[in-house]
């Protein structure tokens, strides 16, 4: 049975990234991010080794891409875009990442056989959210109001009831909370 997971850094007020896409207010994330809070483990590596499968939109694929070493050295990355091709790939990441132009319901039709699938990027978890496939949600809020950007969450077809499955704060000021989606019976 595939896992359809979302491991996401968010502002108190609700955005990923600044609106230009910049993480400058997300500790660890770039060269001139603060440093990672010292001491605290928020849980990616354990996250990780859950994961044999990543799908990120192409607006997370844009940050990422240029990153080296790569940082999804053994999982299989399929990056969704409507505009990507392949040969828009950096050359040293053929065969090592693929395209995917959507619905997201044919490709995760298309993951048969995946065990766990990271969801990332707002826009890309949205889409996954509102077909429905979500079953995991592990969102870190990072204690600052960046007042704009791209936005979490966004517009859903009907309520989507969450189980609480914990929180845990950090002296950070991290605070984590895991959320498991309640599909319709
Ligand atoms: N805070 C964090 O933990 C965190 C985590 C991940 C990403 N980020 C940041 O968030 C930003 C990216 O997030 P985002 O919400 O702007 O974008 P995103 O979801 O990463 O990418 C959006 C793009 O994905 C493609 N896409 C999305 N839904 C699709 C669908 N249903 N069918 C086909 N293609 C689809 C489209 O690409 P095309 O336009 O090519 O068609 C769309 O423009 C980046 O700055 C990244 O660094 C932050």
């Amino acid at each position: 049975m595939t896992a359809f997971l979302v491991y996401i850094a968010a502002s108190v007020d609700g955005f990923i990234a600044r609106p230009d896409g910049t993480l400058d207010w997300l500790p660890g994330a770039q060269p001139d991010s603060p440093p990672m809070p010292a001491g605290e483990d928020h849980g990616y590596d354990a996250f990780m080794a859950r994961v044999d499968t990543v799908v990120m939109g192409r607006g997370t694929f844009d940050t990422v891409r240029d990153y080296r070493p790569w940082p999804y050295a053994g999982k299989r990355l399929i990056v969704l875009s409507r505009t990507l091709t392949a040969a828009g790939l950096p050359p040293d990441l053929h065969g090592q990442v693929e395209v995917h132009p959507g619905p997201v319901d044919g490709l995760a039709a298309a993951l048969n056989g995946a065990q766990g699938v990271y969801v990332d990027g707002g826009q890309t978890l949205q889409a996954f959210l509102r077909a429905g496939l979500i079953d995991e949600l592990t969102i870190t809020r990072i204690p600052v109001l960046l007042g704009a950007g791209r936005p979490l969450f966004g517009v859903l077809d009907a309520d989507v009831p969450l189980r609480h499955v914990r929180t845990q704060s950090f002296p950070s000021g991290f605070v984590q909370s895991t959320y498991a989606p309640i599909r319709p019976t």
